[in-house]
């Protein structure tokens, strides 16, 4: 069983380090040789079908919501068209508009999550065009949708999804380039400028878990807590929901993730002396926004953890208690760089409290039932 995992002593501790390989895997063969655009000859839909499409649905369960709530930023930012994000047992349910010039992408790491491959069914049954990201070749869902993006991860055996999640990110950031540069919304010279800063990420990941031990101390102070929240605004807040549903689904720690500006409306009132919060501040253009957030639950007693980019730490270490820095990347890939301190953090915690990291409670890796 050792040899299986590599040396390491859990799967999701061996998958977590696999991610700078996972990105690589996924991005290669996808980038013309000058590095300037996205080649995905696995797609059939045309330059006009894409043209013709006028609103995009992401339909999708757990942590490849999460990711869909990120490809959401990405492909409305790049390639400008409308972006719903659904919890496919909520999507046939609420009468969706679906029309033939609706891309429905339907997001799974195995391919076989039953209300996912539901939502794809109906999907179809309007008249839409399905585009999977899949982990798995073969599966329902790839075989059932007209265009398949398949993300390189290899198979991922802890029920806690780490690397299928970020190579979902990446999957999307292709796509959204590739959207972009066939629709025109993007200058080359920018396409070519975020290329290159993905050709980075595999390295920065490479960085951040050189600093596992820092993260392991901040996990070991954070498990003794009984609740916390994860504070976000933007492309962080869709991160802070993975962070914390990581953090529920091994270490069984209460966790809610918050958009910053919404936790005066209600939340507030949970905050009191010693809970820890975990804010993100990886937008530079929201930065003092969610700074104001952090005053607010600092002056109720939390103790702030902030996640920040690299050279922002001596202006962001006048508002949090202790903070971790991330490499600097653009701000619209922050989030395949964030997510990965916080599956540590997820994983230590569970470490230190004595679950089956791998094998969490009440938990299956593949749901095929609705
Ligand atoms: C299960 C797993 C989650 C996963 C979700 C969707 O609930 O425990 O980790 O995010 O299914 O799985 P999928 O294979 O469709 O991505």
């Amino acid at each position: 069983m050792t040899a299986e995992k590599g040396g390491y002593d859990h799967f999701m501790l061996k998958e977590i380090y696999e991610q700078p390989r996972a990105y690589r895997d996924t991005m290669r063969g996808r980038v013309s040789e000058d590095g300037r655009s996205v080649v995905l000859p696995e797609l059939s839909i045309t330059a006009e079908q894409l043209r013709a499409v006028s609103r995009v649905h992401i339909v999708a369960c757990g942590t490849a919501m999460h990711a869909g709530m990120v490809g959401k930023t990405v492909i409305e930012r790049l390639a400008r068209i409308p972006v719903e994000v659904d919890v496919a047992s909520e999507y046939r349910y609420r009468s969706p508009i679906i029309t033939k010039d609706t891309l429905v992408i339907v997001v799974s790491q195995s391919g076989e999550t039953a209300d996912t491959l539901a939502a794809l069914r109906e999907a179809k049954r309007c008249g839409a065009r399905v585009l999977a990201i899949t982990n798995v070749v073969g599966s329902s869902v790839a075989r059932e949708a007209d265009d398949v993006i398949i993300t390189l991860a290899g198979p991922e055996i802890a029920v806690a999804s780490t690397k299928a999640y970020s190579t979902m990110l990446v999957a999307f950031f292709l796509l959204g380039l590739y959207m972009a540069q066939t629709l025109g919304t993007q200058e080359e010279a920018e396409i070519a400028h975020i290329l290159a800063a993905m050709d980075a990420l595999p390295e920065q990941v490479e960085r951040i878990l050189a600093q596992a031990d820092t993260v392991k101390g901040i996990a070991e102070s954070i498990a003794k807590s009984s609740s916390l929240f994860f504070i976000g605004r933007g492309i962080d807040y869709a991160v802070a929901l993975e962070g914390s549903l990581k953090l529920k689904e091994i270490s069984y720690i209460h966790s809610e993730a918050y958009a910053a500006g919404e936790l005066k409306h209600g939340t507030l009132a949970l905050i009191e002396d010693g809970v820890p919060v975990i804010a993100l501040l990886t937008q530079e253009d929201l930065f003092e926004k969610t700074v104001s957030n952090i005053k607010e639950v600092k002056a109720r007693g939390a103790e702030v953890l902030g996640l920040v980019n690299e050279g922002h730490e001596a202006e962001s270490a006048k508002s949090v208690d202790r903070q971790f820095a991330i490499p600097r990347t653009l701000p619209l890939l922050t989030p395949a760089l964030s997510v990965i301190p916080l599956q540590l953090l997820s994983y230590y915690a569970s470490l230190a409290l004595g679950h089956d990291v791998d094998k969490p409670r009440n938990l299956a890796k593949s749901v095929t039932v609705e």
